[in-house]
């Protein structure tokens, strides 16, 4: 099969990797890293099967699109992708499924916000409606905080239109979990869950970010907790959608919080997480392109199978990550990374220097991922890895998987 990966970060690097072991191979538009990049716009391309990787695109129609030109596809239409386009109709999806979550409410104006907040308990949490590149989410314990943000994110000052409406949560706590789940529009099959490092600093202290590392296998989510996941949160979420008119044939991504009183859906994505792909798809041992062009057909035949080793990956990310990266740095180390053995690195945020050489072009700039028996011997590797490579105030954090 010709495969078109949509996208241009680490989880697309990762899922045209694995993806290669298979079949032939484009990335649209990709990076100077990822072999087979394009500048093409996906539309003019011929292939077997689309893989859609970022929401952004997802949500804006463009598996609608292709899919309309009689092209396989894998990836929801902008209706199911409303999930992660819209935090307050995910919410109200949920609750019509039965699916466990943190109470919630949504508001778009300051006042009946801050009261309904003044009624919480901390951890306060506070969302954009609408995307925010993973960067919309405020979790403080300080109610002073809480309010100035609700008036920030209102006003639009904080994140444009997408924080006009904003959902205000329960803060929940405990461990997080994520599980991805490839849907044929019917039916759920769930990949190896990951654990995922959503804060920029060591300890899960300091902002949200996209994600700085994450690793698999989890050693809290045995079968039965996969098992339990899509029974009572994935597939009657796919029942529900079904029950709208919506035939989902992509990715259901269950970010999860075990709390005291069990599992809590945080939220859905419509795509692979990001870095949670780069950990999870390269333990496949099964085809992945036959596995997502059967869902993209509407049939998923046969179950994912996975490795009993385990991948753990660090992000480098630029000076200044999230909110300010600063860019145009040339990475260095690449080639004694790459030569440590178990070691593959994914890029993301790069761009190309006038000598040929990568230099730093976004927030996350690249994942080391290392490979080993367990999850201890494939941090040794990542961090190995990862020391070698540098440029001026790289960012990555010490303590991905140190406590798994
Ligand atoms: P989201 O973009 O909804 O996944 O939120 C990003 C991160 O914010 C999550 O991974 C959690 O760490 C945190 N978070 C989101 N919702 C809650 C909640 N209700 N309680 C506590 N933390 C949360
Ligand atoms: N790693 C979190 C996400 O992909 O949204």
């Amino acid at each position: 099969m010709k495969v078109c990966v949509v996208g241009s970060g680490g989880r697309e690097h990762a899922l045209a990797d694995v993806l290669r072991r298979h079949h032939d191979v484009v990335v649209a538009p990709g990076n100077p890293g990822i072999p087979g990049s394009t500048p093409e716009p996906p539309e003019s391309i011929d292939a077997d099967l689309f893989v859609v990787g970022p929401e952004a695109p997802l949500v804006d129609g463009l598996a609608d699109r292709l899919r309309a030109a009689g092209h396989l596809v894998f990836g929801p239409g902008a209706d199911g992708a409303r999930l992660e386009g819209s935090k307050a109709w995910m919410k109200e999806v949920v609750s019509a499924a039965g699916v466990p979550t943190a109470a919630y409410s949504s508001f778009t104006a300051v006042t009946p916000a801050v009261a309904f907040l003044e009624t919480l308990s901390p951890p306060y949490v506070i969302k954009t409606d609408g995307l925010a590149a993973g960067k919309g989410v405020l979790v403080t314990e300080s109610l002073d905080d809480a309010r100035s943000g609700v008036a920030e994110y209102l006003s639009g000052a904080a994140f444009g239109d997408a924080g006009r409406t904003v959902v205000i949560e329960e803060g929940l706590v405990g461990p997080e979990l994520s599980v991805l789940a490839v849907c044929d529009g019917s039916r759920a099959v769930a990949l190896a869950p990951a654990q995922d490092f959503k804060r920029i600093g060591e300890g899960d202290t300091g902002v949200n970010t996209g994600g700085m590392g994450a690793y698999s296998p989890v050693a809290l989510a045995d079968h039965s907790v996969v098992d339990d996941v899509v029974s009572r949160f994935v597939q009657p979420t796919l029942d529900e959608l079904v029950r709208r008119g919506i035939d989902y044939r992509g990715v259901l991504y269950a970010g999860l919080m075990f709390t005291e009183s069990g599992p809590r859906l945080i939220e859905f994505n419509v795509r692979f997480g990001d870095p949670e792909t780069q950990v999870v798809l390269p333990r496949l041992t099964s085809d992945l392109g036959e596995l997502l062009a059967q869902a993209a057909a509407g049939r998923i035949e046969r179950e994912p199978e996975f490795s009993r080793d385990a991948v753990v990956t660090v992000v480098l990310a630029a000076e200044g990550y999230p909110s300010a990266p600063r860019t145009g740095d040339v990475i260095g180390g690449l080639e004694a990374a790459s030569g440590v053995d178990g070691v593959s690195i994914y890029f993301a945020g790069v761009g190309e220097g006038t000598d040929g050489s990568l230099v730093t072009a976004g927030g996350r700039v690249l994942n080391v991922c290392g490979r080993g028996p367990d999850v201890s011997a494939a941090r040794t590797v990542a961090y190995r890895g990862a020391s070698e490579v540098s440029w001026p105030g790289v960012v990555m954090r010490r303590d991905i998987a140190a406590e798994a």
